[in-house]
């Protein structure tokens, strides 16, 4: 059977997403998955924590989907990780409530594949600045899948947007498919 999927989404200016809309677009209407929008959800920022538990505990895996924000995430995915991510709940002895499901990073960033990396002005690569969310899964006892990465978004054509969300519709396809062992 298809494995649930949980799509955690963030952007504090969805009205003006051009990537991120794509990409919301091919997947939030496919059968197994949740497209859950926080900052559409808490405008107010203040998040529910037992519903956003019994969301993660009723899907096999996360999806974080947000643009790329000073190296990391909008604001609302910091204090989305500090409330719901419980110690005695997510990790910790007794914390056992996300061991084996998936989580997987979605990031749009502005610079181009180019301005990341140690030739770079960014210096590092995306996947060196993703090392928190990457500790956070491991220590909550998640398998961590390789991030889903579009760059340069804002330079991108609607052409090379579609290809994106095509390319995107079929990693989360596959995602769902993946097996206990993969
Ligand atoms: C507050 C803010 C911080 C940003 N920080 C970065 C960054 O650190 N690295 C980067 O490559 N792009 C950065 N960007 C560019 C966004 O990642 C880019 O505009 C976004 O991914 C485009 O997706 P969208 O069309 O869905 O908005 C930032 C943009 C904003 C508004």
């Amino acid at each position: 059977m298809a494995r649930s999927v949980l799509i955690l989404f963030a952007h504090p200016a969805f009205q003006r997403s051009r990537a991120n809309r794509a990409l919301a677009e091919a997947v939030r209407d496919l059968p197994g998955v949740t497209f859950h929008d926080l900052y559409e959800v808490y405008p107010d920022l203040l998040i529910d924590v037992a519903r956003e538990q019994s969301l993660l505990s009723s899907h096999d895996a996360l999806v974080l989907q947000h643009p790329f924000y000073w190296y990391s995430a909008p604001a609302l995915i910091k204090e989305w990780l500090d409330l719901v991510l419980e110690h005695g709940w997510a990790y910790g002895e007794a914390g056992r409530a996300l061991a084996g499901k998936d989580w997987m990073s979605t990031i749009t960033s502005g610079g181009g594949e180019d301005s990341y990396g140690p030739g770079g002005f960014n210096r590092y690569t995306i996947t060196e600045f993703m090392r928190p969310f990457e500790a956070t899964a491991h220590l909550c006892g998640m398998r961590w899948r390789t991030p889903f990465i579009v760059q340069a978004s804002h330079m991108s054509t609607p052409a090379r947007l579609a290809e994106a969300a095509a390319a995107y519709r079929a990693h989360i396809l596959a995602l769902q498919r993946r097996g206990e062992d993969a």
